[in-house]
Parts: structure tokens; C-alpha cells; sequence
């Protein structure tokens, strides 16, 4: 696609990764985007690169615009490779002698990762530079948001955040902007690319936004790396961030599961009879071999009850259900409550080792759980919708 005005002299020259379908683990069935900022006056500037296969067409993208050699400086928000990839022949199109601006981690991660022999102009936070046509560059550093190096960087005058990976979402569409997609397909998206990538620092991401908040920076349009920009109302994904990284609950219950030969599956369906009736609002039942893990993870964010299901094989939990849960592990979602249950056939150790894996990750767990041998009967039935309805009750802060 070809660069896009987004504002008086700045253009998106980003590109379009249309079919990628597996970001290191997380499913993107709509592709993603690289996006690339260059701003056009008395000083040039390029804000971020794209992956490296990318590179020429983000240089064509560069060449509709300007010649890459009127660059005078490149900013680099973040070393990850999905943005950092195209730098090296970038730098080398650009001038290697230019200014490439960065946070501190990211002059030390840039070197690691590229051992160029680059001018790397290290910023801190609320450093400015002025690049002339009454423009000023603003950079604040995003320490672990997502990563060490990570930073924004900020159009004063205009009121434009470029905001690296934050705020964005892993779509690749026609769209450019917020006002020309379904609002609820959009947060869909950026809800999973938070819940995927962002979750594990919501603590530092809160206290992080509440400085930029207090910061009191105009934001006419928010540029993320990643996706759609925002310039009709920043507030909704600003307001959506404040949640998620508060890690919100709502009147919402998973059940994951596995099974061998439908028993699990059997005790799945009668705890969700149970959540249903004690009137949990939102019950998604998973099997975890038919979902991908980054779409369970969506749905367990703002969960407030886990419920997690899984027979015993070889005296262990069953593989697809230990990959989500050590997924869920590294991504510490807060303030849930859970509980196991599974089906044996002689030995069933898979609800104690379930129990420890959710006690592990900090889960409340106010019950034992259920096993049951072999294929339950309609009594036992009985008990994991009665386990379904205690646990339902609870969510609501009811009476069990
Ligand atoms: Fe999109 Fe952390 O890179």
C-alpha cells in the first residue's frame, strides 16, 4: 500500500504482513501491520522500521515521499525485531553517519543486537529536540511496556503519539484509522494483543499511563506499531488500558478442558450448567485442543472465575492443557478464582497437580475440586453442577 498523509507532512510508510498467522505463538488470523512514521520538514525524520523482509517496501514507501538520504535523523522506539529489522539497511540508505535516537536500554540493545557502529543519540524521558517548522519531538521512556527499552515519542505541536507497541493490535486491513472500522472487531483485537503481550506488566503499565495521564499531553491521534490508528477518540483505548491493566473482572466464568473419552467433557458441560444458573453472565466453555492459546487467553483476562478440567494421563495433566497453563503462567492474570476437576482411570493425580499449577499462579482456590473414575453418572454430574454454581455464586460475591 502506498504512504498515507495521516497529518499535514507526516505519512504512515509502514508495511502490511497480510499473512502472517503466528506472531512467536500468538495466532493472528487477520495479519498484522509494521508501521513506520516519516515526517517531512526541516528536518526528516523516520520513526521506526519493519521487520527485515520488509525493508524494500518500506523504502518504496520512504522513496514516494522523499529520497531515503534526506533522513536527517531515525527515531528507534523499541529493538524488537518486528521494528527494528529493516535498521541496518535502513541506516546504511539514510546515511550511517545520521542521528538514530533511542532510550538508554535501547542505545545498549541496539548494539547488542546489530554491532553497527551506529550514531546512537541516547534520550530520556521528557527530553525534547526541536526538528525545526515549528515542530518539536517529545520522548518519554515506556520502561517495560514492553520492554526495557521501550519508548514513545511525542509530536508536541501536532498532539501526535507514536506509542510503539503500545495501544496497538496485530490487523492488517484496507483501514488506516479508528472511524473506519467496527469499534468492537477493533478493541476485539487490541484486547488479545494486550492480553497476549502486554498482561504481564499491567502493575508497571498502570502507574506508567497514570504519569503520562498526569503529563496532561493533547493526544489528537495515537500511532501504535502495530494495527489501526487512533484519532477519532484516543480516550476509548486509553480508557480500555486503565482496565486491563487494572485487571478488571467481569460476571465471567472459563472452563478449559481436555478429555480422553468425553468423561472430562461430560463434567465441562454440567459445571457450565452450574456457572449458567447461578447466573454468571458470560460462560465460555473451551476445549483447549480446538482453541489456540492466545484466543483462551483473550477469554481468561477479564475471567473472574477459571474453572480448569483434565484427566490423568501417565499419571500427569494432558499436554495441551500444561501448554495453556504455562502459557497463562508467564502472563499473570490477577484476581481469579478456580478450581480443577478431571477424570481417572486408576491413578488421578491430574486434579492435585491442576490445584498446584492455579495455586501457583495465584488463583484462590476456595475448593478441593472434583475426580471422578472412569465416566461419571448422573449423581457425580450432580456435584460438578453444584461445583459450577458454588463457584458462580462466588464470582458475584454471593451467598453459596
Ligand atoms: Fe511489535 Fe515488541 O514488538
Amino acid at each position: 500500500m502506498r504512504p498515507v498523509e495521516i497529518a499535514p507532512n507526516v505519512f504512515e510508510v509502514g508495511v502490511r504482513d497480510w499473512n502472517i498467522r503466528d506472531f512467536h505463538g500468538y495466532s493472528t488470523p487477520a495479519g498484522t501491520t509494521y508501521n513506520a512514521f516519516l515526517i517531512r520538514g526541516e528536518t526528516n525524520v523516520l520513526i521506526d522500521t519493519v521487520k527485515a523482509e520488509f525493508t524494500e517496501e518500506l523504502l518504496s514507501n520512504i522513496r514516494a515521499v522523499m529520497d531515503p538520504k534526506d533522513i536527517d535523523i531515525v527515531v528507534s522506539n523499541h529493538t524488537e525485531m518486528d521494528h527494528s529489522g529493516g535498521l541496518p539497511r535502513i541506516m546504511a540508505a539514510v546515511g550511517q553517519d545520521k542521528p538514530l535516537y533511542c532510550s538508554k536500554m535501547g542505545a545498549k540493545n541496539l548494539a547488542r543486537h546489530f554491532r553497527e557502529n551506529w550514531n546512537l543519540k541516547e534520550v530520556s524521558s521528557s527530553e525534547e529536540i526541536s526538528i525545526g517548522s515549528g515542530r518539536t519531538l517529545m520522548f518519554i521512556e515506556t520502561r517495560m511496556l514492553h520492554w526495557p527499552d521501550s519508548m514513545f515519542t511525542y509530536l508536541k505541536e501536532d498532539g501526535i503519539l507514536f506509542s510503539s507497541d503500545a495501544f496497538g493490535q496485530h490487523y492488517a486491513g484496507s483501514e488506516i484509522f479508528d472511524d473506519q472500522m467496527d469499534m468492537s472487531e477493533l478493541l476485539f483485537h487490541a484486547k488479545k494483543y494486550y492480553a497476549n503481550i502486554l498482561l504481564p506488566f499491567s502493575a508497571l503499565i498502570a502507574k506508567l499511563l497514570k504519569a503520562v495521564g498526569e503529563m496532561g499531553l493533547k493526544l489528537n491521534m495515537v500511532c501504535p506499531d502495530h494495527g489501526i490508528i487512533w484519532r477519532k477518540d484516543p480516550g476509548v483505548i486509553l480508557d480500555a488500558y486503565d482496565r486491563w491493566s487494572r485487571q478488571e473482572t467481569q460476571n465471567k466464568a472459563v472452563v478449559i478442558y481436555d478429555t480422553m473419552w468425553h468423561s472430562t467433557e461430560m463434567m465441562a458441560d454440567a459445571i457450565v450448567g452450574g456457572l449458567v444458573e447461578a447466573g454468571v453472565e458470560q460462560v465460555r466453555p473451551i476445549s483447549v485442543r480446538r482453541s489456540h492459546r492466545s484466543d483462551i487467553m483473550t477469554e481468561i483476562m477479564d475471567a473472574k472465575v477459571v474453572m480448569v478440567g483434565s484427566p490423568t494421563l501417565n499419571n500427569q495433566i494432558f499436554p495441551a492443557l500444561m501448554d495453556v497453563l504455562t502459557y497463562m503462567k508467564g502472563l499473570k492474570p490477577q484476581g481469579k478464582i478456580a478450581a480443577a476437576f478431571g477424570s481417572y482411570g486408576w491413578s488421578g493425580e491430574a486434579v492435585k497437580l491442576l490445584n498446584a499449577e492455579l495455586s501457583a499462579m495465584g488463583f484462590e482456590l476456595p475448593e478441593e475440586g472434583i475426580r471422578i473414575q472412569y465416566v461419571p453418572e448422573r449423581d457425580q454430574l450432580t456435584l460438578c453442577h453444584g461445583l459450577g454454581l458454588r463457584m458462580g455464586l462466588r464470582a458475584q460475591g454471593r451467598e453459596v
